[in-house]
């Protein structure tokens, strides 16, 4: 079995991934650790009532959280993540970065842990999403003049805006773009066309949306619109155990959805 500690346990995607690794063969999550003050040192199953974990949530700041684990998940907080995951590169812990919304600093840090350990980043562990991450490089070279815009929608309490996910997808196309390409973040005044080289991103935020993304090349007599929406929080969840797996017995380095699937 891989030994998982699980960062951000009481989060919406901890409790998703808690409930998928209990159902898992290969992976076993043997720490759960939060933030919540009102539940540190409680018992996580009667916390939660995700049934099979007999062990206490605790927070970040005891000695031991990388101890006897063979990766950790984290789904938590951008600085926080940051500050764990420099905390386990002198231990050489796999691990698997789920959480968004970092700063340039932080991921700066996080990107130098990979020169030590094996590190995982995806701000969308979707097959779908990573998949169209790849056509969009195929799009962009078809599509040369088209406009580009990208929209995301999510739940009231994402904390972000745009999601990684969006500029994720946005930086792609940045990259394999010819031009000289600047991504805008929304759009107002009453000067505000747009400009040939823009790619456009916008947020949407309510109810309990999962996660929403739309990618649009508008041309001359025709755009072309790729949809992706998640419909569950599941997805994410058997996407980053996948990603466990995968990076478990790798060497140092960082490794995003695009080194598992089939390019
Ligand atoms: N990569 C993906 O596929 C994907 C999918 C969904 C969400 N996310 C991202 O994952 C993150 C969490 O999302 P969520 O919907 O579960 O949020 P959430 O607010 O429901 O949960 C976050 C959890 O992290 C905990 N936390 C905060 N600081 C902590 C610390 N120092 N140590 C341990 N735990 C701490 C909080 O107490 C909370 O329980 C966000 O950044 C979100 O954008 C990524």
């Amino acid at each position: 079995m891989i030994r998982v500690a699980l960062f951000g346990a009481l989060g919406k995607m901890g409790r998703e991934i808690a409930e998928v690794a209990a159902q898992s063969e290969e992976i076993e999550i043997v720490k759960v650790i939060d933030k919540n003050a009102d539940y540190i040192g409680q018992n996580y199953s009667a916390v939660t009532g995700i049934g099979g974990y007999d062990m206490v949530l605790s927070d970040d700041t005891g000695n031991g959280l990388f101890a006897d684990i063979d990766c950790a998940v984290e789904f938590s907080e951008h600085a926080a993540t940051a500050k764990h995951v420099e905390a386990a590169c002198a231990y050489g812990i796999p691990y698997v970065i789920g959480t968004t919304g970092f700063s340039d600093e932080e991921l700066n840090v996080i990107y130098k842990t990979a020169d030590n350990m094996p590190v995982f980043v995806s701000s969308n562990m979707s097959k779908g999403i990573n998949v169209i991450n790849i056509l969009l490089e195929q799009m962009v070279k078809n599509f040369r003049g088209y406009d580009i815009e990208i929209w995301e929608m999510h739940h009231r309490d994402k904390r972000d805006a745009p999601s990684g996910t969006a500029m994720m997808l946005a930086e792609t196309i940045r990259n394999v773009s010819t031009e000289d390409m600047n991504i805008v973040l929304g759009r107002k005044g009453v000067d505000s066309k747009r400009k040939y080289n823009e790619i456009s991103v916008n947020s949407i935020r309510g109810g309990d949306i999962f996660g929403e993304h739309h990618i649009m090349f508008a041309g001359i007599g025709e755009n072309i619109e790729i949809v992706h929406r998640a419909t569950n929080r599941k997805v994410f969840a058997l996407g980053a155990l996948e990603a466990v797996k995968f990076i478990v017995d790798k060497h140092k380095g960082l490794y995003t959805f695009k080194d598992i699937l089939k390019v």
